[in-house]
């Protein structure tokens, strides 16, 4: 049993600094080398139990944050000294296939892969993690993902909260043996709910904040489970335009952010709820409850404080498209594997499912099979927009339908249509559902862009 609720202060994983800089001969550019260890690490989660073992990026958990800049390449270069295999794949940014974390391509123990990083795209908060076949939900839950944040002057120029009041929060869920150890079964038919949430790898900390504005970036890092959210009143990040909502419903993968203004709060503790009974999650004891604000009485700097813009980013209408290709999120009754269109990862010779274009407009639409589970779907390379989502809950949220997206949630006999631009590399990439229980066993397939004729 879990005690010491709101007791133990909020990680904040520190700011990996490069190695060194050195100029693209080619472009004249200036790219940025990191160098980050996978090895194990002992940690003590439960005053009460022995130290819990894990394997985390540079040896914490979660790992450390990688801060980009639109418009500055950088070099990755992971030294797996961990016990498993080990691909790495930078979840929200179009990275060229060889460096996209590719499930088969991983590295052994022993072995390092350098990983090359466009930064090309618009500012947005991006998760790092493993994904190595059939072990990515294994490795994630024993401690492998970090926050990758990628900044642009236009978001510069928004003025939102920015150093101490940007705060990256991972949630997950994970479940604990009285030795101390992370309990972990993939075959159990359920995968791992988990019953101890946690926020940047403590469980319900709490938060020391300023009566003020606050830009809080949350991920949904749980191996399995839908956690909903209910704040005191939210402004999601880079949307075209601010969406206030009471509660934000989010599945594994997914990204959220908003401003959170204390200043009405001096004095006073706010809790972060998550909501029971959310479709297709399990509810246990203390799975309602978060992590905990505690709120100063005075502000130390008054900055980057001022009314959220209303217009944050052009993002424009989806396109006409004609071209539809249709998938089924579906468990195989007869041995127990999650499986796209029939077909999963083991299935070398057909995972390739479909073959669009380089640059062409595409709706896809995924259908949820046998109805039984949630699948948050995503897709490598591309954002793509939530067109409908059709059966099940039938709506497309605010907040999904305002901005461009990389995970959907796929609930228990829904219909989603989203649609993308297959660019702007060529290669084969993948697509899969982000339970990773379900992405290993088997729930994991590809895509081929292509740039010769059809
Ligand atoms: Cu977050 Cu295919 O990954
Ligand atoms: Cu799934």
């Amino acid at each position: 049993e879990y005690k010491w609720f709101f007791q133990f202060p909020l990680p904040m994983p520190p700011v990996k600094q490069p190695k060194l800089t050195y100029t693209d001969k080619v472009t004249g550019g200036a790219i940025d080398f990191y160098e980050i260890e996978v090895k194990a690490l002992e940690k003590q989660v439960y005053p009460d139990l022995p130290l819990t073992h894990m394997v985390g990026y540079d040896g914490i958990e979660p790992g450390p944050k990688l801060m980009m800049r639109k418009g500055r390449e950088a070099v990755v270069r992971y030294i797996n000294n961990g016990p498993t295999k080990m691909s790495v794949h930078v979840h929200g940014q179009y990275n060229r296939a060889p460096f996209d974390g590719w499930a088969s391509d991983y590295a052994y123990p022993g072995q390092f892969k350098d990983y090359h990083y466009p930064n090309a795209q618009n500012a947005r908060t991006i998760w790092y993690h493993d994904h190595t076949e059939f072990e990515t939900s294994v490795n994630v839950y024993m401690g492998q993902n970090g926050f990758y944040l990628l900044s642009d002057d236009e978001e510069t120029a928004l003025r939102l909260p920015t150093g101490n009041y940007d705060v990256p929060l991972l949630i997950s869920a994970k479940e604990y043996s009285r030795n101390g150890s992370l309990f972990y079964d993939t075959n159990g038919n359920n995968g791992l709910p988990g019953d101890i949430i946690q926020v940047n790898g403590q469980p319900w900390p709490y938060m020391a904040v300023e009566p003020r504005k606050y830009r809080l970036r949350l991920l949904n890092g749980a191996v399995r489970g839908a956690i909903g959210f209910d704040v005191i009143a939210s402004d999601a990040g880079l949307f075209n335009h601010p969406v206030r909502t009471l509660s934000l419903a989010f599945a594994m993968g997914e990204r959220y952010e908003i401003i959170l203004d204390f200043a009405a709060f001096a004095n006073k503790n706010i809790t972060m709820r998550n909501a029971n009974g959310i479709f297709g999650n399990i509810d246990f004891a203390a799975t309602d409850r978060v992590m905990r604000f505690v709120v100063g009485t005075s502000v130390s700097d008054g900055s980057n404080n001022g009314a959220i813009p209303a217009n944050l980013r052009y993002i424009p209408p989806p396109p006409q498209v004609s071209v539809t290709r249709n998938f089924t999120f579906e468990r195989d009754l007869s041995n127990g594997k999650w499986l796209v269109n029939g077909v999963g990862w083991a299935d070398v010779e057909h995972r390739i499912l479909t073959r669009p274009a380089l640059g062409a407009d595409e709706i896809w639409e995924f259908h949820n099979g046998n109805g039984a589970g949630v699948h948050p779907v995503h897709i490598h390379l591309v954002d793509f927009q939530v067109l409908s989502r059709t059966g099940g809950r039938n709506i497309v949220t605010p907040y999904e339908a305002a901005g461009m997206k990389d995970v959907v949630w796929l609930s228990a006999n829904e219909t989603i249509r989203v649609v993308a631009r297959y660019a702007p590399w060529p290669g084969v990439y993948m697509f899969h559902c982000h339970n990773m229980v379900h992405e290993d066993h088997d729930m994991l397939v590809a895509f081929n862009v292509t740039n010769l004729a059809k």
